[in-house]
């Protein structure tokens, strides 16, 4: 969690343009909630009559763990009732609850005796960013494929190649990265709709996220062996508003080219958990480190692994190693130089 302060238009640029978080939330309240009351009463003290506007609807989300409530569906129907009762005081009438499509989501964040109050700045999770389809599969979560570039120091001004792309979330996020969008511009986020929002504030944030966009300084590739993949990102990055930045090619590792010297190589070769362990895995890697000796020399490469055991395939000593979650799953992102003229024995120094 990082915390700062700022009004309504801070809320929104965040949500525009935070590239590897999942969330912005406004914190309202935070105190003891040992108890039902104690819950209750923080609840209430919050000035939602300011908050969810007349005839808006309302939700509450529970995360964490209360040592007074042995599951989330209690403390959630205690701070609705507190948000109905004050606004039924306040207002002589009381909001609707729409557990589907609400107008305003209330956060409740709840660790031991103390719970936390937030409204939910953002909806669905940014790493949505709006061109995948709803609810369609993710192979690497947008967020967390944009906080690998940005941990692999790419600012879109170098070269770029994912040389297992899939279906290009790398690629896109570092075109994205490249042109200067905004990754959220082209969705929208739950603070629009509160009743503090300012319709100004939107018009010119979004104007001005658009006028910042420029065409990228240098290219971007993604290739892999399948071609079907290949196509399925081809139009993944017509979605997402950079069609025409990143080159699309159905190429083996073992052929990777670098698009330009100094190249950023990204990738994300498969692992075991995601795709069935498959005995030829370690070849695979094996291969992508002769790949990476013999036809990069000069670049950097991020190998994102699910698995220490392949990542020792690559059979090179990594510069960086980063511990990442791709979900429950615990990786490591491992950074290498490679030197020109340079190739150390396989077997010999080996990633970790
Ligand atoms: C975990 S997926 C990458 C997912 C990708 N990051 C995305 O967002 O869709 C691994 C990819 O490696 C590709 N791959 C496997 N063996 C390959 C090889 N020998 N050469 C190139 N790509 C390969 C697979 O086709 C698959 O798309």
């Amino acid at each position: 969690m990082v915390e700062f302060s700022g009004g309504f238009a801070d809320v929104l640029r965040a949500n525009l343009w935070l590239r590897s978080a999942m969330r912005v939330l406004v914190r309202l309240a935070d105190g003891p909630a040992g108890s039902r009351e104690g819950l209750y009463r923080l609840a209430l003290g919050v000035r939602w009559e300011e908050l969810i506007g007349r005839g808006q609807t309302f939700a509450v989300e529970v995360a964490g763990r209360g040592d007074a409530f042995a599951h989330s569906t209690f403390p959630a129907l205690v701070v609705k009732d507190a948000i109905a009762d004050r606004l039924r005081s306040r207002r002589g009438e009381r909001p609707d609850v729409d557990r589907e499509r609400p107008d305003v989501v209330v956060h409740a964040h709840l660790s031991g005796a103390h719970a936390g109050l937030s409204l939910d700045g953002t909806g669905e999770p940014l790493s949505h960013r709006g061109w995948r389809p709803r609810g369609g599969p993710a192979p690497l979560a947008e967020s967390l494929a944009a906080g690998v570039l940005l941990l692999a120091g790419y600012d879109g001004s170098q070269p770029f190649l994912d040389p297992m792309c899939g279906t290009g979330t790398l690629a896109i996020e570092a075109a994205l990265i490249a042109t200067g969008s905004a990754p959220g511009l082209g969705r929208p986020f739950a603070c629009e709709r509160w009743a503090t929002a300012s319709a100004t504030e939107v018009r010119d944030l979004r104007a001005e996220a658009r006028r910042r966009r420029r065409p990228a300084p240098a290219p971007i590739v993604g290739s892999d062996a399948d071609g079907r993949a290949v196509a399925a990102g081809a139009r993944n990055a017509q979605e997402a508003g950079v069609g025409a930045e990143v080159r699309f090619e159905t190429r083996d590792v073992r052929e990777l080219q670098p698009p330009g010297a100094g190249a950023v190589i990204v990738a994300n070769p498969p692992y075991g958990h995601r795709l069935g362990r498959d005995s030829d895995l370690g070849g695979l890697y094996a291969e992508i480190g002769d790949a990476l000796k013999r036809r990069a020399a000069g670049c950097t490469a991020w190998i994102l692994v699910g698995d220490p055991e392949l990542a020792k395939r690559i059979g090179l000593r990594p510069k960086r190693r980063v511990v990442l979650f791709n979900g429950p799953i615990e990786c490591r992102l491992l950074g290498f130089d490679l030197v020109q003229g340079r190739l150390p024995a396989r077997g010999g120094a080996e990633a970790t």
